[in-house]
Protein backbone atom coordinates (compact mmCIF):
# COMPACT_ATOMS: atom_id res chain seq x y z
CA UNK A 1 0.00 0.00 0.00
CA UNK A 2 2.53 2.69 0.88
CA UNK A 3 6.57 2.14 -0.63
CA UNK A 4 8.79 4.66 1.24
CA UNK A 5 11.99 4.58 -1.09
CA UNK A 6 15.11 6.35 0.02
CA UNK A 7 14.12 9.43 1.81
CA UNK A 8 15.59 11.50 3.50
CA UNK A 9 14.52 14.97 5.58
CA UNK A 10 16.39 17.85 6.93
CA UNK A 11 15.66 21.42 9.12
CA UNK A 12 17.53 24.33 9.20
CA UNK A 13 19.05 24.59 12.28
CA UNK A 14 20.56 27.72 14.22
CA UNK A 15 19.78 30.83 13.64
CA UNK A 16 17.59 32.81 10.85
CA UNK A 17 20.74 32.94 8.74
CA UNK A 18 22.13 30.22 9.33
CA UNK A 19 23.37 28.00 6.59
CA UNK A 20 23.67 24.51 8.41
CA UNK A 21 20.85 22.13 8.33
CA UNK A 22 19.89 18.99 10.49
CA UNK A 23 19.20 15.68 8.92
CA UNK A 24 16.49 14.22 10.87
CA UNK A 25 15.91 11.43 8.13
CA UNK A 26 18.69 9.81 6.34
CA UNK A 27 17.65 7.43 3.52
CA UNK A 28 14.68 5.59 5.34
CA UNK A 29 12.80 2.74 2.90
CA UNK A 30 10.54 0.46 3.77
CA UNK A 31 7.06 -0.73 2.76
CA UNK A 32 3.91 -0.80 4.53
CA UNK A 33 0.94 -3.44 4.10
CA UNK A 34 -2.99 -2.84 4.03
CA UNK A 35 -4.54 -3.40 7.20
CA UNK A 36 -1.34 -3.95 8.99
CA UNK A 37 -0.28 -3.06 12.60
CA UNK A 38 2.95 -1.19 11.92
CA UNK A 39 4.93 0.29 15.10
CA UNK A 40 7.50 3.20 14.91
CA UNK A 41 9.49 3.01 18.11
CA UNK A 42 12.85 5.13 19.20
CA UNK A 43 14.11 7.36 21.43
CA UNK A 44 12.61 11.46 21.90
CA UNK A 45 14.14 12.91 18.51
CA UNK A 46 15.19 10.38 16.68
CA UNK A 47 12.51 11.38 14.08
CA UNK A 48 9.47 9.49 14.40
CA UNK A 49 7.00 12.13 14.20
CA UNK A 50 9.19 13.73 11.14
CA UNK A 51 8.55 10.65 9.17
CA UNK A 52 4.87 10.64 10.14
CA UNK A 53 4.29 13.92 8.54
CA UNK A 54 6.18 12.26 5.69
CA UNK A 55 3.69 9.87 5.49
CA UNK A 56 0.67 11.77 5.42
CA UNK A 57 1.91 14.13 3.54
CA UNK A 58 2.37 17.15 5.58
CA UNK A 59 5.68 17.71 4.47
CA UNK A 60 7.89 16.85 1.48
CA UNK A 61 10.86 14.46 1.95
CA UNK A 62 14.03 16.13 -0.22
CA UNK A 63 15.23 13.33 -1.61
CA UNK A 64 13.76 9.51 -2.14
CA UNK A 65 9.91 9.36 -2.91
CA UNK A 66 6.70 8.01 -0.62
CA UNK A 67 4.16 6.16 -2.96
CA UNK A 68 0.45 5.30 -1.72
CA UNK A 69 -1.31 2.77 -3.92
CA UNK A 70 1.17 3.66 -6.77
CA UNK A 71 0.81 7.95 -6.21
CA UNK A 72 3.12 10.02 -4.66
CA UNK A 73 1.96 11.29 -1.21
CA UNK A 74 1.26 14.74 -1.64
CA UNK A 75 0.95 15.03 -5.20
CA UNK A 76 -2.17 16.51 -6.92
CA UNK A 77 -3.25 12.31 -7.27
CA UNK A 78 -2.86 10.89 -4.25
CA UNK A 79 -6.25 9.75 -2.53
CA UNK A 80 -6.98 12.15 0.83
CA UNK A 81 -8.67 9.26 2.30
CA UNK A 82 -6.22 6.96 2.84
CA UNK A 83 -4.20 7.74 5.96
CA UNK A 84 -5.98 9.70 9.05
CA UNK A 85 -4.44 10.34 11.53
CA UNK A 86 -4.41 10.93 15.82
CA UNK A 87 -2.21 13.12 17.33
CA UNK A 88 -1.09 13.44 20.93
CA UNK A 89 -2.26 16.95 21.90
CA UNK A 90 -5.77 15.72 21.43
CA UNK A 91 -6.54 19.27 23.12
CA UNK A 92 -5.95 21.37 19.98
CA UNK A 93 -6.61 19.36 17.20
CA UNK A 94 -10.08 19.74 18.25
CA UNK A 95 -12.20 22.64 17.51
CA UNK A 96 -13.17 24.46 20.98
CA UNK A 97 -16.14 25.91 19.62
CA UNK A 98 -17.88 22.63 18.03
CA UNK A 99 -19.72 20.32 19.78
CA UNK A 100 -18.77 16.37 19.56
CA UNK A 101 -21.38 15.97 17.00
CA UNK A 102 -20.21 18.84 15.16
CA UNK A 103 -16.90 17.65 15.32
CA UNK A 104 -17.67 13.98 13.74
CA UNK A 105 -20.00 16.18 11.58
CA UNK A 106 -17.06 17.50 9.91
CA UNK A 107 -15.33 14.21 9.02
CA UNK A 108 -18.51 12.98 7.59
CA UNK A 109 -19.69 15.84 5.78
CA UNK A 110 -16.00 16.06 3.80
CA UNK A 111 -17.35 12.59 2.20
CA UNK A 112 -20.11 13.60 1.32
CA UNK A 113 -21.89 17.02 1.35
CA UNK A 114 -25.19 16.37 -0.41
CA UNK A 115 -28.85 16.44 1.73
CA UNK A 116 -29.27 12.82 1.73
CA UNK A 117 -26.22 11.75 3.13
CA UNK A 118 -26.05 14.68 5.79
CA UNK A 119 -28.73 12.83 7.17
CA UNK A 120 -27.39 9.66 7.46
CA UNK A 121 -24.33 11.14 8.48
CA UNK A 122 -26.62 11.56 11.77
CA UNK A 123 -27.28 8.49 11.91
CA UNK A 124 -23.97 7.68 11.84
CA UNK A 125 -22.17 9.68 14.63
CA UNK A 126 -24.49 7.68 17.03
CA UNK A 127 -22.86 4.24 15.71
CA UNK A 128 -19.04 6.05 15.72
CA UNK A 129 -20.15 7.07 19.46
CA UNK A 130 -21.20 3.71 20.38
CA UNK A 131 -17.91 2.30 18.44
CA UNK A 132 -15.50 4.12 20.37
CA UNK A 133 -17.24 3.45 23.64
CA UNK A 134 -18.64 7.01 24.04
CA UNK A 135 -22.45 7.63 25.67
CA UNK A 136 -24.57 9.23 23.24
CA UNK A 137 -25.41 11.99 25.52
CA UNK A 138 -21.64 12.71 24.81
CA UNK A 139 -23.45 14.24 21.17
CA UNK A 140 -24.28 17.59 22.29
CA UNK A 141 -21.10 18.05 24.61
CA UNK A 142 -17.95 20.59 24.32
CA UNK A 143 -14.50 19.28 24.45
CA UNK A 144 -14.06 21.09 27.43
CA UNK A 145 -16.75 19.21 29.36
CA UNK A 146 -15.04 15.84 28.21
CA UNK A 147 -12.01 13.98 29.98
CA UNK A 148 -8.45 13.44 28.00
CA UNK A 149 -9.71 9.78 27.37
CA UNK A 150 -12.92 11.17 26.03
CA UNK A 151 -11.99 13.43 23.60
CA UNK A 152 -9.07 10.67 22.20
CA UNK A 153 -11.85 8.73 21.46
CA UNK A 154 -14.00 11.89 19.57
CA UNK A 155 -10.58 12.12 17.65
CA UNK A 156 -10.21 8.61 16.97
CA UNK A 157 -14.00 8.57 16.35
CA UNK A 158 -13.24 11.20 13.66
CA UNK A 159 -10.58 9.14 12.05
CA UNK A 160 -12.63 6.03 11.62
CA UNK A 161 -15.03 8.55 10.40
CA UNK A 162 -13.02 9.18 7.18
CA UNK A 163 -12.96 5.74 6.05
CA UNK A 164 -9.61 5.62 5.65
CA UNK A 165 -7.84 2.08 5.54
CA UNK A 166 -5.28 3.36 7.83
CA UNK A 167 -4.87 5.28 10.64
CA UNK A 168 -1.76 7.03 11.77
CA UNK A 169 -1.17 7.41 15.44
CA UNK A 170 1.27 10.24 16.82
CA UNK A 171 1.83 9.45 20.71
CA UNK A 172 -2.16 9.46 20.42
CA UNK A 173 -2.36 7.81 24.26
CA UNK A 174 0.93 9.46 25.63
CA UNK A 175 -0.88 11.75 27.37
CA UNK A 176 -3.65 9.74 29.19
CA UNK A 177 -3.38 7.92 32.13
CA UNK A 178 -2.13 4.29 32.39
CA UNK A 179 -5.64 2.85 32.54
CA UNK A 180 -7.07 5.28 30.20
CA UNK A 181 -4.27 4.12 27.79
CA UNK A 182 -4.94 0.46 28.40
CA UNK A 183 -8.83 1.69 27.47
CA UNK A 184 -8.02 3.30 24.45
CA UNK A 185 -5.66 0.29 23.22
CA UNK A 186 -8.20 -1.83 23.75
CA UNK A 187 -10.70 0.12 21.47
CA UNK A 188 -7.70 0.76 18.92
CA UNK A 189 -7.50 -3.75 18.57
CA UNK A 190 -11.43 -3.96 18.56
CA UNK A 191 -11.88 -1.46 15.80
CA UNK A 192 -8.93 -2.99 14.11
CA UNK A 193 -10.83 -6.11 14.30
CA UNK A 194 -14.12 -4.83 13.26
CA UNK A 195 -13.42 -2.20 10.50
CA UNK A 196 -10.25 -4.06 9.17
CA UNK A 197 -8.31 -0.89 9.92
CA UNK A 198 -4.31 -0.63 9.78
CA UNK A 199 -2.38 1.43 11.97
CA UNK A 200 0.83 3.16 11.71
CA UNK A 201 1.63 3.83 15.59
CA UNK A 202 4.31 6.01 16.59
CA UNK A 203 5.14 5.96 19.97
CA UNK A 204 8.23 5.89 22.59
CA UNK A 205 6.25 2.89 24.75
CA UNK A 206 7.24 -0.30 23.24
CA UNK A 207 4.72 -2.22 25.51
CA UNK A 208 1.97 -0.18 23.86
CA UNK A 209 3.55 -0.97 20.55
CA UNK A 210 3.76 -5.25 21.67
CA UNK A 211 0.30 -4.99 22.52
CA UNK A 212 -1.03 -3.54 19.33
CA UNK A 213 1.06 -4.29 16.37
CA UNK A 214 2.04 -6.72 14.26
CA UNK A 215 5.70 -5.71 13.64
CA UNK A 216 7.77 -2.91 14.97
CA UNK A 217 10.16 -0.83 13.64
CA UNK A 218 13.04 0.21 15.96
CA UNK A 219 14.52 4.19 15.16
CA UNK A 220 17.75 5.70 15.28
CA UNK A 221 18.96 9.16 14.76
CA UNK A 222 16.72 9.01 11.49
CA UNK A 223 17.57 5.74 10.59
CA UNK A 224 16.06 2.53 10.90
CA UNK A 225 18.07 0.22 13.22
CA UNK A 226 15.05 -3.07 12.88
CA UNK A 227 11.96 -4.60 12.03
CA UNK A 228 10.80 -7.46 14.40
CA UNK A 229 7.70 -8.65 14.40
CA UNK A 230 5.39 -8.31 17.97
CA UNK A 231 5.71 -11.85 18.79
CA UNK A 232 9.50 -12.02 18.37
CA UNK A 233 10.18 -9.00 20.25
CA UNK A 234 12.89 -11.24 22.56
CA UNK A 235 14.92 -11.99 19.24
CA UNK A 236 15.54 -8.41 18.57
CA UNK A 237 19.37 -8.30 17.00
CA UNK A 238 20.94 -4.47 17.38
CA UNK A 239 22.36 -3.76 20.79
CA UNK A 240 20.04 -0.50 20.53
CA UNK A 241 16.92 -2.36 19.97
CA UNK A 242 17.92 -4.55 22.93
CA UNK A 243 19.05 -1.88 24.98
CA UNK A 244 15.18 -0.66 24.57
CA UNK A 245 13.54 -3.45 25.67
CA UNK A 246 15.56 -3.83 28.66
CA UNK A 247 14.70 -0.41 29.86
CA UNK A 248 11.34 -1.93 29.75
CA UNK A 249 11.38 -5.05 31.18
CA UNK A 250 14.17 -4.13 33.57
N1 LIG B 1 9.77 21.75 11.91
C1 LIG B 1 11.00 21.52 12.38
N2 LIG B 1 11.97 22.43 12.25
C2 LIG B 1 13.23 22.21 12.71
N3 LIG B 1 13.60 21.07 13.33
C3 LIG B 1 12.67 20.13 13.52
C4 LIG B 1 11.32 20.30 13.05
N4 LIG B 1 10.63 19.18 13.35
C5 LIG B 1 11.48 18.37 13.99
N5 LIG B 1 12.71 18.92 14.08
C6 LIG B 1 13.90 18.27 14.68
O1 LIG B 1 14.03 16.99 14.13
C7 LIG B 1 14.41 16.04 15.11
C8 LIG B 1 13.40 14.91 15.13
O2 LIG B 1 12.17 15.39 15.64
P1 LIG B 1 10.86 14.51 15.73
O3 LIG B 1 9.80 15.37 16.30
O4 LIG B 1 10.61 13.87 14.42
O5 LIG B 1 11.30 13.39 16.79
P2 LIG B 1 10.46 12.29 17.55
O6 LIG B 1 11.15 10.98 17.37
O7 LIG B 1 9.03 12.37 17.14
O8 LIG B 1 10.61 12.73 19.08
P3 LIG B 1 9.57 12.60 20.29
O9 LIG B 1 9.61 11.16 20.76
O10 LIG B 1 10.14 13.51 21.34
O11 LIG B 1 8.22 13.01 19.82
C9 LIG B 1 14.53 16.80 16.41
O12 LIG B 1 15.88 17.08 16.63
C10 LIG B 1 13.74 18.06 16.18
O13 LIG B 1 14.28 19.13 16.91
MG1 LIG C 1 7.23 12.87 18.14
Amino acid sequence: MLIVDRVDKSYKKGGLFSRERQQVIKTVSFQYEQGECLGIVGESGCGKSTLGRLLLGIEKPERGSILLKGNRVGGKRAGRREISAVFQDYTSSINPYFTVEQAIMESLNSLNRDASSRRENHAKVDRLLQNVGLDPHCRTKYPHELSGGQIQRVCIARAVATEAPCILLDEAISSLDSSVQMQVLELLKKLKEVNKLGYIFITHDIQAAAFICDRIMFMRDGQIEEFVSSNQLTNVQSPYAKKMLQMVIA
